[in-house]
This record gives structure tokens, sequence and C-alpha cells, in this order.
């Protein structure tokens, strides 16, 4: 067996744990594939950076950001499982990684100032309330410039966003691809300011969406 392989072994094991014992936090029984993390990462590259990763897990789109010439030194990992979090610190050790839970991106000055060109998301927005939903676009949105866009990966038929959520934050979502190669197959998400230069209300303007 090569390093490659028992890497993707011991992967598939530590997801598959993880699920067992948080099956609303993991939301996946095994990591994203390469081929839809090649869809997430595409559109990415070097200029954008810095780049934001939430619910970075074992580092499926970390690797690939890599692949697509995203500077190590220029990532943040956010990922609220302490193992995972653990295992990107050794994977990734240029990158910051943060152990926290990605809806209090906005609670922190995590940038000097709004410059993340990207964010990419493998987190479980289906599992969430829509308050916390909103807390993580949010949040995500404060960091990235005004051309800056947010990949989002599902499962399901359609955008994980709701609508009213995308409406009430002045945001639009872009179905970007999807792959068939991945279990189980799943589509992506390019989420935009839609006007690139107007601002993103607090969550603390809005009223309560649940
Ligand atoms: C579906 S897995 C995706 C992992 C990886 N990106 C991939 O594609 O293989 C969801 C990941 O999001 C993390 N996660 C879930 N809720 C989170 C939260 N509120 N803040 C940060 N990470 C979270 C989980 O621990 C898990 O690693």
């Amino acid at each position: 067996m090569t390093n490659a392989t028992t890497n993707e072994c011991a992967d598939l094991f530590r997801f598959f744990w993880s699920w067992t014992s948080d099956p609303l936090r993991v939301a996946a029984i095994a990591p994203s594939g390469e081929s839809l993390a090649r869809v997430m990462t595409r559109e990415i590259g070097p200029s954008d950076g810095p780049v934001l990763e939430l619910g970075a897990g074992t580092g499926a789109f970390t690797r690939a950001l890599l692949a697509q010439g995203v500077r190590e030194t220029d990532l943040t990992l956010v990922e609220y499982g302490s193992n995972f979090m653990r295992m990107l610190q050794l994977r990734f050790p240029q990158a910051r990684v943060l152990w926290m839970d990605a809806s209090q991106l906005g609670q922190y000055k995590l940038f000097p100032e709004a410059n993340v060109g990207a964010v990419v998301s493998g987190l479980p927005l289906l599992s969430m309330s829509p308050r916390k939903v909103m807390s993580i676009l949010n949040g995500a949105f404060g960091y990235l410039k005004p051309t800056g866009a947010f990949y989002q990966f599902t499962y399901g038929p359609r955008c994980p966003v709701p609508r009213p959520i995308l409406d009430r934050l002045g945001l639009k979502a872009t179905r970007v691809g999807g792959t068939v190669r991945n279990l189980p197959p799943a589509a992506v998400y390019r989420i935009t300011r839609r006007q690139p230069f107007g601002a993103v209300r607090r969550t603390s303007d809005l009223a309560p969406a649940d």
C-alpha cells in the first residue's frame, strides 16, 4: 500500500468515527472526493489569497486549494471538531488553523481588513438553523473583499442557503458545477454580493429568521 492510500484509509476511518459520535456536525460518512474538491476550488487561484476555509475536516478542499497554487501561508482553516483541528495543524503547518464554531466568525477580527478573495465551505448548512446559517454568511462576507465569493457544496437538489436568507443579506447564489463522482453526488454554488460594492448588513440589524 502506498502512503497516499494509507492516508486515505485513515481519513475514511477518522471521518466515519467522527460521524458516529456527532452525525449532525460531521454530516457525511466520508471526506469529499477529489472530483468535488476540484469543482469547489477551480475558480480560485494564488491571487485570491488570503482564503478562508470553513469546516475543513481532513483537508480534502485544503489540498485542492494548494494544488490551485494558493499559498499555505494564505490559508485560514476553521474547524470545530478537535480531532480534525489537530490533524489539520499537523498536515498544514504553515496554515492558520482555528478551533472555533464558524457561526462566531463575526465576533472576532480574523483579518485586518476585508481582503479575503474566497471562502470555501464544507459546512453542513442543511443541518443548521436559519439563524446560524445567517451568522456564518454574515461573518464570512464581513471578511470577503467586494468581489470575493463564498463556495458551498450540497448533496441536496438546490442551494442550501434558503432564498429568504440570500435576500435579507443582499446575496445571490449561482450553481457553478457538480459531480456524480462523489459519495453522494454533490453540487457546488458560488454565493456573491448582488451589488459588489454594497455592504452586507450586520446580523444585529436584522430581525430573527427563525
Ligand atoms: C461534511 S464535513 C466536510 C469536511 C471536508 N471539508 C470535506 O469536504 O471532506 C463538515 C465539516 O464541518 C465541520 N463543522 C460542522 N459544524 C461546524 C461549525 N459550526 N464550525 C466549524 N466547523 C464545523 C465538521 O466538523 C466537519 O469537519
